[in-house]
């Protein structure tokens, strides 16, 4: 099987992709279901019919393009990613898993390959948390894993899809092994100058919703002693965050706050109300929830002092997820066919791979991007790392599907 990948064809299909946009290239903001995003869909959809793919999608936009196999009654091989984008990124992260997928099935096709499983791409909706709070919704719902989707329905309607949420849930066996193509979005395999990273293990994710209350006023009437400023004791608590992860028992504990709506606003108007995201993450997820455990205490001291009342709102806290060995050694097999040396290593971001090792052997393939640099406009993967990527890509996916 002599199997090539199109490596112009998938570029052009990026940039073209990343002209779906609602920010000024080469920024790309793609929020799920809103306009842009349809059209974008639309756009894909119909390269997959092109690729002569059978295409479905579920009730919360989960985008399903199968290549069937001899055996149609077997568990399908999955591979896939997301193409939604937060405000301000780049033009890689998920897309290279979605086209990169695309390509390596047309690769196979055109090779003369004839699976046993189908082969089905899969195109996650709402891997990012901007528009719902909570990110990986879609594989969430495959998996079967809490949220009830409540607050989506309005918006998923407006998008066309009408099913039914507890319909998205997939059978247990519906995927024999699923596969995730992504940009590594950390310097490692760059530093390293490998092109091929090897995912062991997803780190453990969770975020919060916190909520700052004290009292408004003006600005030069209110004396310093008699304040509750809401915005310094925010300022405060970010601070304690930091401190937090930055002094926890291992390097692989990160802390970030995100978002801070300030109310309301006003160069003359002491703040009242502060609204705040926390994106706390680990390899280990005890020790993820001792330092969230920690933050919390700080927090308690810090309102009493400042006297303010701060509350919680636990958004996810999901446990970390290990790749399978088979899928695993496919990957490693066919870099090592190819003489391509790789690096095992975790993947600190979250992915809809996360959720989907709740109901299949999972594996994950990273090539590098520059810098480490993702969720930013200057996101940049090289061209022949995408190709590579969807070439060791093409080659498990037949390993696991013969
Ligand atoms: C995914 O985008 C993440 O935040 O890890
Ligand atoms: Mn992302
Ligand atoms: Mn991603």
């Amino acid at each position: 099987m002599k199997l090539e990948i199109d490596q112009q064809r998938l570029l052009s299909e990026l940039e073209t992709l990343a002209t779906f946009s609602d920010a000024e290239p080469p920024a790309v903001t793609r929020i799920v279901f809103t306009p842009t995003d349809l059209k974008a869909r639309a756009w894909l959809i119909a390269r997959c019919e092109e690729a002569g793919l059978a295409v479905r999608q579920d009730a919360i936009g989960n985008i399903f393009a199968r290549w069937s196999g001899a055996d149609k009654a077997a568990p399908a091989v999955g591979t896939g990613s997301h193409i939604d984008a937060i405000p301000n990124a780049g033009k890689y992260d998920g897309v290279v898993g979605v086209l990169g997928g695309l390509e390596a099935i047309r690769a196979l096709r055109r090779s003369g390959f004839r699976p046993k499983n189908s082969i089905e791409l899969l195109v996650f909706a709402t891997e990012e948390p901007t528009r719902f709070s909570i990110g990986c919704l879609g594989s969430r719902l495959l998996s079967g894993t809490d949220r009830d989707g409540e607050s989506v329905d309005e918006v998923r309607r407006k998008a066309g899809l009408n099913g039914n949420l507890q319909d998205v849930k997939l059978a247990k066996g519906y995927y024999k092994a699923f596969l995730e193509l992504h940009i590594e979005q950390g310097p490692l395999l760059e530093r390293a100058q490998i092109s091929l990273g090897i995912v062991t293990s997803i780190a453990a994710p969770a975020s919060l919703h916190i909520s700052i209350e004290g009292a408004g006023g003006h600005a030069g009437g209110v004396l310093m002693p008699d304040r509750r400023d809401a915005l310094c004791a925010a300022a405060e608590l970010i601070l304690a965050i930091e401190n937090a992860a930055r002094s926890s028992a291992a390097a692989d504990t990160v802390a970030t706050v995100g978002e801070c709506d300030v109310f309301p606003g006003a160069v003359n108007s002491i703040p009242s109300r502060v609204r705040m995201t926390l994106d706390i993450r680990d390899t280990d997820q005890a020790r993820r929830d001792g330092v969230m455990k920690a933050i919390e205490r700080t927090s308690q001291r810090i309102s009493s002092k400042r006297k303010v009342s701060i509350q919680w709102e636990l958004v996810n806290a999901d446990a970390p997820a290990d790749c399978a060995a088979e899928v695993r050694a496919a990957l490693a097999d066919s870099c090592r066919a190819d003489g391509f040396p790789f690096l095992e290593m975790v993947s600190r971001a979250y992915h809809d791979s996360l959720f989907i090792s709740r109901i299949a052997p999972m594996g994950m393939l990273f090539i590098p991007c520059r810098s480490g640099y993702s969720h930013r406009p200057d996101e940049y993967a090289a061209p022949e790392d995408i190709a590579r990527g969807a070439l060791v890509l093409a080659e498990s996916l037949a390993k696991l599907s013969a």
